[in-house]
């Protein structure tokens, strides 16, 4: 019996990640805010996490309301014609060869990840390829990420959706897929900030 439950456990876990790979790349990682540790490597996140996520394009949520540091924003210029098709939708990241099984979601644009070549491998914080992430999920990948300010990724992004956006629905609740919560709405079109 035991054994039975681990086989089928076994085969979820193989079929978790075997959904359509919508994106990949390699670059870097860095990180632009978080809702736990406000205030942490010496950087108080507290201004950014009222930034309002280019995912909730109708509802204009900010990150504060989103309430996730799994939120990880993606080439705004991919991504900006493409909300359907990005949003909330899991990344699968992979630092030093290791797969990380964190519940990592496209919520938001980085400008940065959209400026200059997408096969650049040298760091520029002007332009780089890669994805922004919260502080606590970026150190989480990579201790050294404090140190660091940037590290070496991969990912991919796969087509299962683990956090509804109003992006298909306008007007539609929004929130995590499986764990709904009301959130607050704000009826104005935000500004939205990009990094
Ligand atoms: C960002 O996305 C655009 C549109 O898909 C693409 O042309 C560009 O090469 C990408 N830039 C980077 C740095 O990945």
């Amino acid at each position: 019996m035991k054994t039975q439950v681990l086989a089928s456990i076994g085969l979820f876990a193989a079929s978790a990640f075997s959904q359509a790979v919508l994106d990949s790349g390699t670059g870097f990682g860095t990180y632009y805010y978080d809702v736990e540790q406000v205030e942490a490597c010496g950087t108080s996140f507290a201004n950014q996490n009222l930034g309002f996520v280019e995912c909730n394009f109708f509802t204009g949520l900010s990150l504060d309301q989103i309430n996730s540091n799994n939120l990880v924003a993606m080439n705004h210029t991919q991504i900006a014609g493409n909300l359907a098709d990005y949003c909330g939708k899991r990344v699968i990241v992979t630092v030093n060869g290791v797969q990380s099984d964190l519940p990592l979601f496209i919520g938001d644009g980085c400008q940065r990840c959209g400026t200059g070549s997408k096969t650049n491998t040298v760091w520029n914080p002007n332009g780089a390829p890669g994805l922004d992430f919260s502080y606590s999920v970026l150190s989480e990948l990579n201790s050294n990420a404090c140190f660091a300010g940037h590290i070496d990724i991969a990912w991919e992004i796969v087509d299962e959706t683990l956090y509804d956006f109003d992006t298909n629905a306008p007007g539609q609740p929004t929130g995590p897929v499986n764990q709904r919560r009301s959130v607050d709405k704000k009826s104005e079109r935000a500004t939205r900030r990009r990094r």
